[in-house]
């Protein structure tokens, strides 16, 4: 249903388990980093009124997940470390080419957000369902449900501004080009490491 052209390895999950104030702290800057991409989108489009109201409403949900890993962290007797390097993030954005239309700038920038979402959202299933701590496997699941529903908002305002038929096949390329990525992932206890 995501889409995603190559599944994550579940022994990712016990790479995790070792480390959860790891994968806390990266994850907390997931959370930050999504509300970060929803304000740059409002400042970028602002003509685009209808996507200017749903990542207005985005950017309480996601500064509220922040939160809600901010509490975990801090609840388990931890301090936030510094943010860590997203390998996955750096390497996917370079797919598309700089440049082009505003459209097109529009239609990569929530492309990328929407497949961002899409592998967010397997590896917190993945979480939900492996993780031997039944209290945060439950609060990835619960997460993992927002997720899904940003990677289908991202997706369908693409294919709502750009042409359907080019969004389409950008869409596919992305996914082949991420699936290259991450056969060199699934090894770090980050959310896309
Ligand atoms: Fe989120
Ligand atoms: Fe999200």
């Amino acid at each position: 249903m995501l889409g995603l052209k190559l599944p994550t390895d579940p022994r990712w999950v016990n790479i995790v388990e070792k480390n959860i104030e790891e994968i806390l702290t990266d994850h907390a800057y997931c959370e930050q980093k999504a509300t970060s991409t929803a304000i740059s989108l409002i400042v970028s489009f602002p003509e685009y009124t209808e996507l200017v109201q749903e990542m207005t409403a985005l950017v309480k949900e996601e500064i509220s997940h922040f939160k809600m890993v901010h509490d975990k962290i801090i609840n388990r007797g931890w301090t936030l470390g510094r943010d860590r390097k997203d390998d996955y993030v750096i390497a996917l954005l370079k797919f598309f080419p700089k440049g082009g239309s505003r459209t097109d700038q529009l239609v990569h920038r929530l492309l990328y957000a929407a497949l961002i979402e899409a592998r967010s959202c397997e590896r917190f299933r993945l979480l939900s369902e492996e993780l031997k701590d039944k209290e945060l496997a439950e609060f990835y699941r619960r997460l993992m449900v927002s997720e899904a529903n940003h990677y289908t908002m991202f997706l369908g305002f693409a294919r709502q501004y750009g042409d359907r038929e080019m969004v389409d096949k950008k869409w596919q390329d992305l996914l082949d080009y991420e699936a290259n990525i991450m056969k060199d992932l699934g090894k770090k206890e980050t959310i896309h490491g």
